[in-house]
C-alpha cells in the first residue's frame, strides 16, 4: 500500500497543520510505505517571492522531519526535484476538459479571496493529478478542501486509460481526514494562515505565548463555573493532555473559583511541553542543513525511480516513445 500527499509550502505551520494533518499523515509510516513530497510548485501560484518560498519550503521540511517524518521510512523529497511531473501534467491536460476543471471549487476559492486567476491557479489540479499518478499512489491523504481535487485526479486517470486504451495508471482511493476536527484559531474561527488566527509550531517563542494568553473568553467572574462548551481554551487542552489531565482541567474550570488568566497558563504550559520535543528535534536539523538536503536529495532519487516507469508507459501510449 503507497500513501502519498503535498505538503504546500505556503505559510508557516501552525497546530491547525499539525492535528488536522501531519500528525495522521506521519502515523502512516508504520501502516505502509508513504511518498510525501513539499509541493514548492504548487506554491507559487501564490507565494512569488523567492525569500518567502525558500522560508516556507525550509519550514515544511524541518518540520515534517521535526514532527517525526521518519526518512529512513518516508520517501522526503521536493516537488521540484523531479521535473518530469510536468511531463505528465501536460499529457493529463491533453485529456482535461476545460469544464473539470471550471468547476473546482478551491480556484473559485482563491479569486474570491481576492488572488489574481493565473493559469497555475486553473490548472493547479492537473498538476496536482499528475503527482498522484507518477508515483502510483494507492490512497491519498488530504483534508476535506482537497477532496475534490482527488476526484480531478481520478477522472483524469479514467480519461486517459480510455482515451489510450491502456490501463496506464491506477486509481487513486482518497483517504479523506474527516474525523479530525477543525482545530478553532485565536479568534475563535478555524485557525488558518489566511486569518492571521494561528499558534505556530515553531515560530517566536514569545508571540506563542501572547497567542495563548489572549485567546478570546467571557466575562465569567472569577468564582463562577466557567463554560467549557465550545471552549477554545478546552479543545486546545484535549489535543495536548492525557484524557485524566484533560477531565481535571474541565472539573477544575467547571469548579469555579479561578480566573481565566490561570487556565490559559495551564494550557500554555501543556502546548510548550508537548511541542517541546519537536521544537528540540527542529533545531537539530535546523544546525544541520546539509543533512536536510541529504535527506531531500535521497528522496528526490528514490521518487525519481518509481515516476520512470509510469512516465514512460504514458509516453508510449500516447505515441510519443
Ligand atoms: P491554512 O488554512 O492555514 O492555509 P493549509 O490549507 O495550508 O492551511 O492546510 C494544510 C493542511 O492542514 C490541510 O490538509 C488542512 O486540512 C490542515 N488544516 C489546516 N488548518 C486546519 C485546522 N484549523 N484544523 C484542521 N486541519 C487544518
Ligand atoms: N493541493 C494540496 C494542498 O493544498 C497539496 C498537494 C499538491 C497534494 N500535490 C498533492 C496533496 C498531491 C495530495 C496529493 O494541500
Amino acid at each position: 500500500m503507497r500513501f502519498l500527499t503535498g505538503v504546500k509550502p505556503s505559510g508557516h505551520l501552525h497546530l491547525g497543520n499539525y492535528f488536522g494533518a501531519m500528525r495522521a499523515a506521519i502515523n502512516l509510516q508504520d501502516e505502509g510505505e508513504t511518498v510525501y513530497f513539499i509541493a514548492d510548485y504548487h506554491a507559487l501560484t501564490t507565494v512569488q517571492n523567492r525569500e518567502e518560498l525558500h522560508t516556507y519550503v525550509r519550514e515544511v521540511a524541518l518540520g515534517w522531519l521535526a514532527c517525526g517524518l521518519d526518512p529512513e521510512k518516508a520517501t522526503f523529497f521536493r516537488q521540484s526535484a523531479v521535473p518530469e511531473v510536468h511531463e505528465l501534467a501536460w499529457l493529463l491536460s491533453c485529456v482535461t476538459p476545460m469544464g473539470l476543471l471550471e468547476r473546482c471549487v478551491s480556484y473559485k476559492d482563491k479569486v474570491v479571496q481576492g488572488f489574481s486567476p493565473n493559469h497555475g491557479l486553473f490548472a493547479y489540479p492537473v498538476l496536482m493529478a499528475a503527482d498522484i499518478l507518477l508515483y502510483g499512489a494507492d490512497v491519498v491523504p488530504v483534508g476535506k478542501d482537497q477532496k475534490q481535487h482527488l476526484e480531478v485526479a481520478r477522472d483524469m486517470a479514467v480519461k486517459f486509460n480510455e482515451a489510450f486504451g491502456k490501463q496506464v495508471f491506477k486509481l487513486p482511493e482518497p483517504r479523506i481526514q474527516e474525523e479530525v476536527a477543525t482545530i478553532t484559531g485565536l479568534d475563535g474561527r478555524k485557525m488558518s494562515k489566511s486569518y492571521n488566527n494561528t499558534l505556530e509550531l515553531f515560530g517566536d517563542e514569545a508571540k506563542f505565548k501572547k497567542g495563548v494568553m489572549g485567546i478570546p473568553t467571557d466575562s465569567t467572574p472569577i468564582d463562577q463555573p466557567k463554560p467549557v462548551e465550545g471552549s477554545t481554551l478546552v479543545e486546545l487542552h484535549k489535543l495536548v493532555s492525557t484524557p485524566d489531565e484533560h477531565a481535571a482541567f474541565v472539573a477544575d474550570m467547571q469548579r469555579g473559583g479561578r480566573g481565566y488568566g490561570d487556565y490559559k497558563k495551564q494550557l500554555l504550559s501543556k502546548l510548550q511541553a508537548y511541542l517541546a520535543p519537536m521544537r528540540e528535534r527542529y533545531q537539530h536539523y535546523l544546525h544541520r542543513p546539509d543533512d536536510v538536503d541529504d535527506i531531500l536529495q535521497t528522496g528526490a532519487s528514490r521518487a525519481r525511480e518509481l515516476a520512470e516507469p509510469t512516465l514512460n508507459a504514458a509516453l508510449e501510449a500516447v505515441g510519443l516513445v
